[in-house]
């Protein structure tokens, strides 16, 4: 089978396409032909060995995507030869078949397409754990949402308009501003011009911040998002794009009686199988009746990996980006 393989973290050009021997199946595994992958930032920083958590070497990039079942591994007791799958685990996908544990499988209704599968468990999952479980948002609230033109982002600005919110969405430049406010987006602000972003969140909110601030954006932007933040708000920590890891200031905290909530879908999802599995329930219900579509801006064929996470990490894009393969 054909498939990436990083030897060694380092630039994403390190990896290659490469033919590798298929590997045997195991107990309790399930292998997958992928008809769609999809890239998220975390991809980019495990290549790179920015991650948290650095696979053994050598290991096949790529974390999310969907396919059919070819071969079930003994003991495997609710996936079957056949079944429309999708998939989440850290590494694997950026290949024409990955083996998988069981858990890591979701079978998909009939009204899912593969490609929109491939998008959702790193969009539509982390958002909906850090808004629904974490930060309980409520409908009238005023949810901000940093990195909003983004994978993880677009999905916020989509879910919180689902949920109820009033949603403020906080692009990096202004060509973002149509593709935020078509999934939803009631009002745009910007972290990179005009007045800093608590000003322009203030106004915005008769002077008393966001309820609920999702940011994947960190570093200078996360200081700021203290500063635009209501009483009683809750902060999601979800990720750390600018490069920096911000420290919170505690007086705020106190100040603000606020909640500053971490969110590490891999590490909650290994902890709490019931939970994911009613979290993925919830969200292919809402999917089933078109609430939650998946948003994707660009199609590269599986081989063009590289080039397609460079296109990512140069910001020009909104939404998912997909990787297909053709047998
Ligand atoms: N905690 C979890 O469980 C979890 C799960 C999934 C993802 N994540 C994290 O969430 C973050 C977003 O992931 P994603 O897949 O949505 O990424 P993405 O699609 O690349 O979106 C990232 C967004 O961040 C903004 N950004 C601001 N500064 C940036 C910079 N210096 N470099 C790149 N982008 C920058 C970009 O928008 P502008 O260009 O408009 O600023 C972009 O839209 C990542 O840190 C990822 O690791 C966490």
């Amino acid at each position: 089978m054909k498939s990436f393989v990083c030897k060694e973290f380092g630039p994403l050009e390190n990896i290659s396409w490469t033919e590798i021997p298929e590997p045997l199946i195991e107990a309790g595994k399930v292998r997958v032909r992928i008809h769609f992958s999809s890239i998220g930032f975390m991809d980019t920083l495990m290549i790179r060995g920015l991650y948290q958590l650095k696979p053994p070497l050598p290991y096949i990039p790529g974390a999310c995507g969907a396919g059919e079942v070819i071969e079930v591994g003994s003991g495997v007791s609710e996936i079957k030869v056949g079944d429309r799958v999708s998939f989440l685990n850290y590494y694997g996908a950026f290949a024409e078949q990955i083996i998988t544990d069981e858990a890591s499988i979701v079978v998909l209704p009939d009204a899912m397409s593969y490609e929109q599968a491939a998008t959702y468990r790193l969009s539509y999952n982390p958002a909906y754990l850090g808004m629904v479980y974490r930060a309980k948002l409520q409908p009238g609230e005023n949810l901000l949402v940093t990195g909003a033109s983004g994978g993880v982002g677009l999905a916020a600005v989509r879910l919180g308009k689902v949920l109820g919110a009033r949603v403020i969405a906080a692009i990096g430049t202004a060509d973002k501003e149509d593709i935020v406010r078509q999934a939803g987006a009631d009002e745009v602000v910007s972290y990179t011009s005009g007045p800093p972003l608590r000003e322009q969140v203030k106004a915005l909110t008769e002077g008393k911040g966001a309820d609920v601030i999702l940011d994947v954006v960190g570093g200078d932007v996360f200081d700021e998002c203290m500063r635009c933040l209501n009483f009683m708000g809750r902060v999601i920590v979800m990720g750390f794009t600018s490069g920096r890891i911000a420290e919170a200031k505690t007086n705020l905290i106190l100040l603000k009686n606020a909640s500053i909530l971490g969110v590490f879908l891999g590490g909650w999802m290994t902890r709490d199988l019931k939970g994911i599995k009613q979290l993925n329930k919830d969200l292919l219900g809402l999917a089933v009746e078109g609430k939650i579509p998946a948003i994707i801006s660009q199609r590269f064929p599986m081989k063009d990996a590289v080039l397609a996470m460079d296109t990512l990490l140069s910001r020009k894009t909104a939404g998912k980006i997909v990787l297909y393969n053709e047998f």
